[in-house]
């Protein structure tokens, strides 16, 4: 039995550029026409999309490293869905591949930008995730730019975010002496310490430097993971050891606006 084509799909698109935190009026779901396959394209119905904070900046309208998002049209990012329909040699129906046409159910995609996902190694979604773009980010970034080696001992920062989360994971099983990260809550700290870290702390309990002291002791940190910036990484160069080093991905504690460093008192 053969099941009709969609010909048309859902897309989220940008409304309006936020100021400050997104809210939901600067997005809009609306219907949109899928055009025929060309020699070479693929249908793909998605099934998992990534949600960055790289693309916070994109619903701005400066220059980047990746082009803004245009107001009235279809957010993009990552995704994985399945082939419904092919006239690419490299994909055949019912396929799962990795693309970045997100924030659609349904999408027309080049087959040279679609990835094979392996879903007989892993879940589909985990190729947005440890398998990744941002498993990608924590590995080359522990181990290429901050030339991690087994005995190090390892602070890193937005410790329980999908980056972070990884470097400590990859940190222990790759030989680190200690694994320390930071994390905004309590449950997040016990998260941390469930996934193996060595120690954890909540940045909002007391001024960084004093927790990650304590928590480094003595033989302070070989290695910092930057997710946050600011007075994270201000407190992790004055226990940096001789010889350490930083791996600065991302600093996403610039640009939050200050009541965000407050808990919330409800
Ligand atoms: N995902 C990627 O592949 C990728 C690639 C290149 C660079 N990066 C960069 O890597 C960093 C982490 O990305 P991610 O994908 O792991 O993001 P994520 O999963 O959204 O985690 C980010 C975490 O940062 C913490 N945070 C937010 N504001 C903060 C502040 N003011 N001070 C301290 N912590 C704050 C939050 O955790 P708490 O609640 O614990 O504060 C948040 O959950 C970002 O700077 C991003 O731009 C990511």
């Amino acid at each position: 039995m053969s099941t009709a084509l969609a010909t048309s799909t859902r897309e989220i698109r940008l409304a309006s550029r936020p100021v400050g935190r997104p809210a939901s009026d600067n997005f809009e779901l609306a219907e949109s026409p899928l055009p025929a396959l060309e020699d070479g394209q693929i249908l793909v119905r998605n099934l998992f999309m990534s949600v960055d904070p790289y693309m916070r900046g994109r619903m701005n309208d400066v220059k980047s490293y990746s082009a803004p998002f245009a107001v009235g049209k279809a957010l993009d990012g990552g995704a994985v869905g399945e082939v419904v329909a092919s006239r690419s040699s490299a994909h055949q129906e019912g396929d799962v591949v990795l693309h970045s046409l997100g924030w659609r159910e349904y999408a027309v995609v080049d087959g040279a930008a679609a990835t094979p996902a392996r879903t007989d190694l892993a879940p589909a979604s985990a190729f947005l995730g440890a398998l990744g773009m941002t498993g990608l980010t924590a590995y080359s970034g522990l181990l290429k730019v901050a030339e991690f080696k087994p005995g190090d001992a390892v602070f890193v920062s937005g410790a329980a975010g999908a980056v972070g989360s990884l470097v400590g994971q990859i940190a222990k099983a790759m030989g680190a002496s200690r694994v320390i990260g930071s994390a905004g809550s309590p449950a997040k700290v016990a998260r941390l310490l469930e996934l193996g870290f060595d120690a954890a702390f909540d940045y909002h309990d007391g001024p960084v430097l004093d927790q990650l002291q304590k928590a480094a002791g003595p033989a302070g940190i070989d290695v910092y993971f930057d997710n946050v910036g600011g007075e994270h990484l201000e407190a992790a160069l004055a226990v940096l050891n001789v010889g350490g080093r930083v791996a600065m991905c991302g600093a996403i504690g610039s640009t939050t606006p200050p009541n965000r460093l407050r808990r919330p008192t409800t």
